[in-house]
């Protein structure tokens, strides 16, 4: 059943690539729904964990690439936002399962007063009969309990909806490109193998994102948490000088996500005052980056990738290092204590 690999976590990130192109292959049904949207002027995402994340980049999407007010509801606290929902307010709900008893919930409340969308994985769950209008993610079964494959057919559905919303021709022809950059990715577990190695016995770590990867480093420091039971805390690079900074010292390993593009500068900056408190960097940035000569632990990716698309291809890294410090701690990472795969209880 797990295909030659030894867990579902790592069949599932290998999948991703065809995941990928699966999810490009509902664009014309994407389209289609959006040309039935009722008039808005206000998109309200609610979701919970993972899919509260690929969220989080929906908005950050949305308001820089259409410029549509957009914010981000965590689905456990929306009842407290109910008040200023209206007709003209889309509501778009994000869940793996379709079966998050808090997504349900903030469902059931939305749909008195808005149009609601529902972005689900499973066919038939109970959100996709409650919502106005549906989206299958096309990521097949999610097995391990660490959400991977589905988030990243989460994020292709929000950048397609993004850009029929927006009529951006660009962004739909650089997306057609994600598949193929992806299989790359997955060609270096031996290097990301190693950093787990050197790092397994680290009691916190940081994840360092800004602009569309802030979300990448919540992401990535949750599947840590999740697996390998470390604590990791994801931060915006510009936010650290107002406290955290504190907290770093010699050795404590940092993951800084340092895309090509208009964020560089400033996260750049942003890592150099981190790692020169004695921090130990594990860099996601581009191959032809010149600053990065005295970096020791370094994923490199293609300088052709947009920094708008790249949340599609950074996190596969981070699943994999997660993934891999998991292992190397003999923790099994399909079944992390205390967690479920779907959440039904409020
Ligand atoms: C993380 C994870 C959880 C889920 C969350 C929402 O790896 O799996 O954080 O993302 O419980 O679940 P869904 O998307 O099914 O609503």
């Amino acid at each position: 059943e797990k295909g030659g690999y030894e867990h579902f976590m790592i069949k599932e990130i290998y999948e991703e690539p065809q995941v990928i192109k699966d999810t490009l292959s509902e664009a014309e049904k994407i389209k289609e729904i959006v040309s039935k949207f009722k008039n808005f002027n206000r998109i309200c995402f609610v979701a919970c964990g993972t899919s509260y994340h690929a969220s989080l980049i929906g908005e950050y999407l949305i308001e820089s690439q259409i410029g549509i007010p957009t914010e981000v509801i965590l689905a456990s606290e929306f009842e407290y936002f109910q008040k200023t929902l209206d007709k003209h307010t889309l509501v778009i709900f994000i869940t793996q399962s379709g079966e998050t008893a808090d997504t349900i919930k903030a469902l059931k409340i939305a749909k008195k007063k808005s149009e609601t969308l529902a972005i689900v994985n499973v066919v038939g769950s109970s959100i996709t009969r409650e919502a106005d209008h549906v989206i299958y993610t096309r990521a097949g079964p999610e097995i391990s309990v660490a959400a991977t494959k589905t988030y990243i057919s989460q994020l292709i559905c929000i950048y397609l909806l993004v850009a029929y919303l927006g009529e951006n021709e660009k962004l739909l022809d650089n997306l057609y490109k994600i598949s193929r950059l992806s299989e790359k990715i997955l060609s270096r577990e031996e290097q990301i193998r190693e950093i787990a190695k050197k790092y397994k016995f680290a009691r916190d770590f940081f994840y360092i994102g800004r602009g569309f990867n802030y979300p990448t480093a919540l992401e990535g420091a949750l599947k840590l948490k999740e697996i390998t039971y470390i604590h990791g805390e994801g931060y915006p690079a510009g936010e650290l000088k107002h406290g955290p900074l504190a907290l770093i010292e010699d050795n404590i390993p940092v993951v800084g996500i340092l895309p090509p593009g208009p964020s560089y500068r400033k996260t750049y900056n942003n890592l150099q005052e981190i790692k020169a408190r004695g921090a130990d960097m594990i860099i996601l940035g581009a191959n032809n980056d010149t600053h990065l000569d005295d970096i020791e632990d370094k994923l490199l990716f293609d300088p052709e990738i947009d920094e708008v698309l790249s949340p599609l291809l950074y996190i596969i890294d981070l699943q994999l290092l997660a993934y891999y410090i998991s292992i190397e701690k003999g923790i099994d990472p399909d079944k992390p204590k205390n967690l479920a795969k779907s959440v039904t209880v409020e």
